[in-house]
Formats: C-alpha cells, structure tokens, sequence
C-alpha cells in the first residue's frame, strides 16, 4: 500500500572555513535542533587554501539543496560578496558570518557576531549597555563587528584603542556617520586614552590572545565595576583578562557567550525559532583560571 505522504529529506545545513576541523557549530547547531524538535543536518565543510574554493564549496552546497550556512575565517568577506541581499551589520562590519539561500533564488547575508556580543553582556553577563562608557581594543574585524551593536544598545561614548593608532582613527572616521544620534565614537591609540576616562565595559578584540600577548590597557582605564570581556573563548585566563584581574576587576568573561548567541542568532534566522542557550553555554565554558 502506498504511503499517504512522500518521506522528505531534512533541511541541510553548514559551517564553511579553513581550517574547519576545530569548529564548535556543528556541536551547537546539533544541540540547538535537538532542543527546538527541528530536522535538519548541519556539517563542515572545508573551503580549501586555493582561490575560488569558497565559491564553489558554496556552488555545491546549494546544489545539493542546502539552505543556510555559518561563514567563518578566512571566508567572511567572500561571503559578503556572494550575497544579494546583506543586512547593514554585514555591510558595516564588512563581512558576513551568515548566509540563508530563500527559495526565491536569493542569497541572504547577516552578520551576527556583534549581536551575539550585546546579548551575552546585557542579558547572560547582566551589563545594560545604556549609558555606558565602552573601550573597544583593536581595529580590525572583530571590532568593526560589535561597533554597530554596541551603540544601537545604547552605549554613550565608545573609544576604539589600538597599537595602530591611524587604524583606529580611520575605522572611527569611516562608521562614525552610521552611528546613532547620543553615541559618541573615538578612535586613537592606547596610549593616548582621554585623560581620567574609566570604562564600565572594556573589550578586546584584538588577536593579541591568540599571541599570548595583551594590548598594555592601563589600570585606571576599568572604572569600578567594570567588565573586562575577552572575545576570544575556550583558553580559560587570557593574559588581557589576567591584565584586568591585575587591576582589580572582578567581573571577567571571555567569548564562549558571543559565540554561542551568534548560532543562536543564525538558527532563528533559518529555522524562525529561537533556542536556549544555558546549557549549551554551560556546555562550552572553560573556566577562566
Ligand atoms: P580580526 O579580523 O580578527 O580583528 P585583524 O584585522 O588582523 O584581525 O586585526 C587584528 C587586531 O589585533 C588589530 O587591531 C591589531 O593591531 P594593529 O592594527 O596595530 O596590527 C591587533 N593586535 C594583534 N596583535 C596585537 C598585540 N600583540 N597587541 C596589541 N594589538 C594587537
């Protein structure tokens, strides 16, 4: 007897990078579609060190049927390229860290990493945002990513720090105009900090971690209370977040939360439903020794 019903494939999707084996979104994503009851498949896919690799991974990929994909290094800025539609975080940040292919043919770009940031530090961290007086160290892409978010939140004053301090300077140059109105944008290098400014919120989001290193932030910088967030994640006690401890902070996080609200951020995106993040942010957390 035929079936009333023709059995259908689950909704396919991916994380693409290079190198790709070190990823945590295939973990998340399967946790996140196990909580929410949602069939799909989610894989990684390596784009490859030679040129094109990324576009025709992706090529294939949506060949194959797949609906949405993360982007993460080095294929960010392709990723944007390769869009038709990209929202103005993926278009100020410069890259994107989320592709939806719509049924319609189009390819949609986000990018979420700011989101994810802002999130993690007013509702898992505790930390409104409005008002505050934010640190944002470094100019590169990390930076460009969280500016936007940072201030939609309502952050009174952000200034952009780095060993280079032309880059900062220019990064400010080139958003300040994007920002909203009761925003003020700075950018400099660290040396150069406004005279007795204290930050309720300080980031780094220079690869300095990555280094082993930390950009010298000097310890009048954390106001009292102040957060001290390194958005790297899974290598306990950076020396930056070391650095704050130094200087008598005690509220200290690294990224693990970023990370895991920006896949939170990307399935609703796909799937329309939004999953929790406690155990999976549980799950992920190295403790920060
Ligand atoms: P990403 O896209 O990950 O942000 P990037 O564009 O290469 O990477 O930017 C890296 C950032 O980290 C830069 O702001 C860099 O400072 P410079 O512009 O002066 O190079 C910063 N950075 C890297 N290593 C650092 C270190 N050891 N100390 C301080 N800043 C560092």
């Amino acid at each position: 007897m035929d079936l009333p019903f023709s059995p259908t494939m689950p909704d396919s999707y991916a994380v693409i990078g290079h190198p790709i084996a070190h990823s945590k979104s295939p973990l998340i994503h399967g946790l996140f579609a196990q909580a929410t009851g949602q069939d799909m498949t989610y894989q990684a896919i390596d784009g490859g060190a030679e040129a094109g690799g990324f576009d025709r991974a992706l090529a294939a990929f949506r060949a194959a049927g797949g609906r949405g994909m993360n982007v993460t290094l080095p294929f960010k800025l392709q990723a944007l390229a390769a869009a038709d539609v990209a929202s103005e975080d993926a278009r100020l940040a410069g890259a994107a860290n989320a592709l939806r292919f719509d049924a319609d043919g189009r390819v949609q770009a986000q990018n979420f990493d700011g989101i994810g940031l802002v999130r993690d530090i007013q509702v898992n961290l505790g930390l409104p945002l409005a008002g505050r007086q934010v640190l944002l160290l470094g100019a590169g892409g990390a930076t460009r990513g969280a500016l936007l978010p940072l201030a939609r939140a309502g952050a009174a004053r952000i200034v952009l720090a780095n060993r280079t301090a032309a880059k900062a300077q220019a990064l400010a140059d080139e958003l300040a105009p994007h920002l909203p109105a009761g925003c003020t944008l700075l950018g400099g290098g660290l040396a150069e900090l406004p005279s007795g400014a204290a930050f309720d919120l300080v980031l780094n989001a220079t690869s300095a971690s990555l280094g082993g290193d930390t950009p010298a932030v000097p310890a009048a910088a954390f106001a009292p209370g102040a957060l001290a967030y390194d958005m790297v994640y899974g290598k306990g006690l950076t020396p930056f977040l070391r650095l704050a401890r130094a200087a008598g902070v005690a509220r200290l996080a690294d990224g693990v939360g970023m990370l895991v609200e920006q896949a939170a951020e990307a399935f609703a995106w796909w799937r329309g439903v939004r999953p929790d993040t406690t155990a999976v942010r549980q799950r992920l957390t190295v403790p920060l020794v």
